[in-house]
């Protein structure tokens, strides 16, 4: 493989993403890949310490374009410090969100609009994934879920509300960007949602073999 795959795992609080990460670990380590398995906000030691500040739940006065510029911020040192390396390596990177997260949160949830996605086009450089997948799963269920394993984080603690439009953002993507973005119904079960995330990379190695 020239370059390496970049792979993103996108969905509301308590879509089971940490799972299926490991399920797609499993699948190219398999092949003898290597996989660089990471996560926004954070990644990078910069990152990490951006994320600390966004999820502290004592920082209620932050203001919306604040947090879309630590998201981003945090997104600008991953992908040029981690991201691309990996991949210029031929590596295979799966990272626990990425830009959709703004594009749903920021954008949608905070209302914010376009403005998320111009800054964004910055903190990228353009890099997109190869394939995402969307956890698709009913805000409040996933709520309830987020809730059972543990303390909530400033984000998870907004209102249901917010978590609906940040879900009506997530639709939107996977309908506009069809090739890239796989809806998985996240509330079947583990194996057979492993299933079919197995079935789109197979395809995805197909396409590019
Ligand atoms: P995590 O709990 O899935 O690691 O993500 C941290 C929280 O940050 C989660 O509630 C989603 C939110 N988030 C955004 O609002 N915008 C972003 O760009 C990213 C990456 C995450």
């Amino acid at each position: 493989m020239k370059r390496g795959l970049f792979i993103t795992l996108e969905g509301g609080d308590g879509a089971g993403k940490s799972t299926q990460i490991d399920n797609i670990t499993r699948f190219f380590e398999e092949k003898g890949l290597v996989v660089v398995h990471t996560r926004e906000p954070g990644g990078t030691q910069i990152g990490e310490k951006l994320r600390a500040i966004l999820l502290d739940k004592n920082n209620t006065e932050m203001s919306p374009v604040t947090e879309m510029m630590i998201y981003a911020s945090s997104r600008a040192q991953h992908v040029r410090e981690k991201i691309i390396p990996a991949l210029e390596r031929g590596e295979i990177v799966i990272c626990d969100r990425f830009v959709d997260s703004s594009i749903a949160y920021q954008a949608y949830g905070r209302g914010l609009g376009d403005m998320v996605a111009e800054v964004n086009k910055h903190a990228t450089g353009g890099l997109s994934p190869d394939i995402t997948f969307w956890m698709d799963i009913d805000p409040a269920a996933g709520r309830a879920r987020a809730s059972r394993a543990g303390d909530l984080d400033r984000l998870e603690l907004e209102k249901l509300d917010f978590h609906y439009r940040v879900y009506e953002g997530y639709k939107k993507i996977a309908e506009s960007e069809p090739e890239r973005v796989k809806r998985i119904d996240a509330s079947e079960t583990v194996d057979e949602i492993r299933d079919k995330i197995y079935g789109h990379l197979d395809d995805l190695l197909a396409r590019i073999d």
